[in-house]
């Protein structure tokens, strides 16, 4: 990464508001946010749209163009929100926090990204409510067995070099989970954990906060790994792990550094799998 100018205040900044006001205090409101992140990396620059399809292709147009590493995209609304293994991601306006990060990491630090995100938001949600987060491997951040927030982590290379990432992160924060039959069930809310309302302008600041953090942490990862592997609710289960048009079951037994995830199969065998879709069996 070579060092990270630090960038100047005064780029394009909107913001959103989770209540009605006039444009005059949707303005301070933006002036304020913007300076609480100004002189940082993430959120030197943050793109809002009050509704888009997907803030990964939007923030893929932006990496192409340039944008400086920490430039964050934010929506209101996705319309056609996407999460892992080509799901969808429930986005209705007004509810939750979808974003998009750009970055320009190096191979090492790309490597990081799916562990400090879901420990990034575990924090951010422990510093606004009474809540545990813990982490269902690899990087979804689940309150009481049910998914809260999600990471999904896309790149793209020229050459071996890493050209850009985008770092999406979908929380669940005011969503009404009932309201969707499609996820009810699996997922939560911290409205519906905590039976109010969160803010979610203060949850995205604690989080861009945190992410920073541990992005630039060095050595790469190290500061997220042992949380990130303490908050998993994975270890020690019995799981079934789907990768690619793979299913394998075993004894989820340990991590390694990289983040993969240790099976025992039931044949004594190990297998390390690094990336997957897992669900606990017992
Ligand atoms: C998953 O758990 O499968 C990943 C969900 C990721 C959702 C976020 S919301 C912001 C960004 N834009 C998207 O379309 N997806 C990610």
């Amino acid at each position: 990464m070579g060092g990270h100018p630090r960038p100047r205040a005064g780029v394009a900044f909107f913001w959103p508001l989770d209540y009605p006001c006039g444009e005059m205090e949707a303005e301070l409101a933006a002036r304020a946010i913007q300076r609480l992140r100004s002189g940082h990396l993430f959120g030197c620059r943050v793109v809002y749209l009050p509704q888009v399809g997907s803030t990964q292709d939007v923030a893929r147009q932006e990496a192409v163009a340039g944008a400086p590493e920490g430039t964050v995209v934010l929506a209101d609304e996705q319309t056609a929100g996407r999460g892992r293994f080509g799901r969808s991601w429930v986005s209705p306006p007004g509810r939750s926090v979808h974003l998009t990060l750009v970055l320009r990491p190096d191979a090492a630090r790309l490597r990081t990204l799916g562990i400090i995100a879901p420990v990034a938001v575990a924090r951010a949600v422990e510093a606004l409510a009474d809540l545990r987060p813990a982490i269902k491997w690899p990087n979804d951040v689940v309150v009481n067995q049910r998914k809260l927030a999600g990471v999904l982590i896309e790149s793209e290379a020229v050459g071996n070099q890493v050209a850009f990432a985008l770092l999406g992160i979908g929380v669940n924060v005011n969503l009404e989970v009932a309201a969707h039959p499609e996820i009810a069930g699996l997922a939560t809310s911290l409205l519906s954990e905590l039976g109010r309302e969160v803010s979610r302008e203060l949850l995205l600041l604690l989080l861009l906060q945190e992410l920073e953090e541990l992005y630039l942490a060095t050595p790469p990862g190290a500061a997220a790994y042992q949380e990130w592997r303490r908050r998993l609710v994975t270890l020690g289960r019995e799981v079934r792990v789907s990768f690619g048009d793979r299913v394998e079951e075993g004894l989820a037994e340990d991590t390694d550094a990289n983040g993969d995830l240790i099976l025992r199969r039931p044949d004594g065998s190990r297998l390390a799998v690094s990336a997957g879709d897992v669900t606990l069996r017992t």
